[in-house]
């Protein structure tokens, strides 16, 4: 299986690999200095299993791929709350680096932008910009699961010719954003900006997202699931700037990108992607990037849509097994829509069936929705007089506790089967003695 998945990267790779579009970013000097043929991808799963294809070990700088990780620390730190006072959440359809803020609010749009960025890097409690940025780098390290450093030469270059950010964290300042020195923090954001990573590092961290704040390799909770959801949420609606709506459309994973180069997108509770070839396209987004997410989206079918898709698929088999009487095999995730899907089926066969038996072994997983969800089900077919038994032989997804009131569970098929049969008769029986 390993080398299957292996073989995909690397052939999505190789069909990209010409591309030549793009430019380099050449408003932060030092940028301009990179290698463009450079081409990387990684793909972390979130049990903590990494495939590498081509320069997945290239340094690059994080550049904008900080702005959600900086978002989710200020988030875990000081509340929803408190950060949405300062930052909004809804896309803006403006370039990265527009001087704005919400015509209402007078609070930046939202934290992909750098107006929002800067802002958020103000959120994170320190006593001062050293501590700070130390925090900063802390979290970003232990999402990648290694020690990051910063790339002095590009710190320095960005810092030299920073103008517009300048101009933003000023007019933040004039808004009421910015409690501390606007220098101070452009410093740190700066500096967050210039952190070194590989695309190996944006799965981890990616794939550390796509665990709700959970590392994959160590298992450590790095931030809370609250923020990460959040997080997701706005790469979701403004991580690839004015192309968002065709990203989502086309890719379906939450994302973001980086003038460095990079691209770093989530498939949540699934894996983590990381990009690297750093030509760029107008809107200062990786253009070979953007074509591998694509492709690997649409190959292995990651769009996050396709989720409720494949739900559709939790009733692997329907068996006839006596006069009416039907099993229902369910195997997969067995989440809310999955659990709705089985009910109208059931229901939907109300006419042909007078006893639906839910053989549930195969199921992988069951959250309580689903649970109570089943548990309706006999609720609803005993009102009209018919039966809804379980087989769950392990009681793995009816638990004996008070979660499944109602549930009639069997541990074999065929226990199942007699009872039902004996449901059948006694209906007939009580129809005819009415007859
Ligand atoms: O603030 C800037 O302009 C850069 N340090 C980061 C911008 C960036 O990466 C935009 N993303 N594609």
């Amino acid at each position: 299986m390993a080398e299957l998945v292996q073989r995909y990267l690397d052939e999505i790779l190789a069909e990209h690999a010409d591309v030549t579009d793009g430019a380099l970013a050449d408003y932060i000097p030092e940028l301009t200095r990179v290698d463009p043929s450079k081409f990387g991808l990684a793909l972390e799963l979130t049990d903590g299993f990494a495939y590498e294809s081509g320069d997945a070990r290239t340094q690059f700088t994080i550049q904008s791929i900080s702005k959600p990780f900086t978002y989710a620390l200020a988030l875990d730190r000081i509340g929803h709350d408190a950060v949405d006072r300062k930052i909004g959440v809804e896309p803006s359809g403006e370039p990265f680096n527009e001087i704005s803020v919400d015509d209402r609010t007078k609070t930046p749009k939202n934290p992909m932008i750098n107006a929002g960025a800067i802002a958020a890097v103000s959120l994170i409690p320190a006593a001062d910009p050293q501590e700070r940025f130390a925090q900063i780098l802390d979290f970003y390290s232990a999402c990648a699961g290694r020690p990051l450093d910063v790339d002095e030469d590009v710190y320095r270059s960005e810092k030299a010719s920073n103008s517009r950010n300048r101009a933003i964290a000023y007019m933040l300042q004039s808004f009421g954003v910015l409690d501390d020195d606007p220098d101070d923090v452009l410093d740190v954001y700066v500096r967050q900006c210039a952190i070194r990573v590989t695309s190996r590092d944006l799965a981890e961290m990616a794939s550390t997202l796509a665990r709700g704040g959970v590392h994959p390799a160590t298992g450590r909770r790095v931030t809370s699931a609250a923020a990460v959801q959040r997080t997701l949420s706005v790469m979701m609606t403004c991580g690839m700037y004015d192309t968002t709506g065709d990203w989502v459309t086309s890719v379906g994973m939450p994302a973001k990108s980086g003038v460095g180069g990079g691209i770093l997108a989530v498939l949540p509770g699934q894996l983590g992607i990381g990009v690297y070839s750093p030509l760029l396209d107008e809107n200062g987004n990786s253009v070979r990037g953007g074509r591998v997410c694509r492709t690997l989206s649409a190959r292995l079918g990651l769009h996050f849509l396709s989720v409720t898709r494949e739900s559709r698929s939790i009733i692997r088999a329907t068996r006839d097994v006596a006069p009416r009487v039907r099993v229902y095999e369910l195997h997969g995730d067995l989440l809310f829509a999955g659990a709705e899907q089985t009910l109208r089926t059931v229901e939907n066969d109300r006419a042909d069936v007078d006893v639906a038996i839910l053989e549930v072994s195969k199921v992988d997983d069951i959250n309580d929705t689903a649970r109570a969800m089943l548990a309706g089900m006999r609720e609803s077919l005993t009102a009209v007089g018919k039966e809804g038994y379980v087989v769950d032989p392990d009681r793995r997804v009816i638990p004996t506790d008070g979660r499944s009131a109602g549930a009639v569970v069997f541990g074999t098929v065929e226990d199942a089967i007699a009872a039902a049969r004996d449901h059948v008769e006694i209906q007939a029986g009580s129809a005819n003695r009415v007859g």
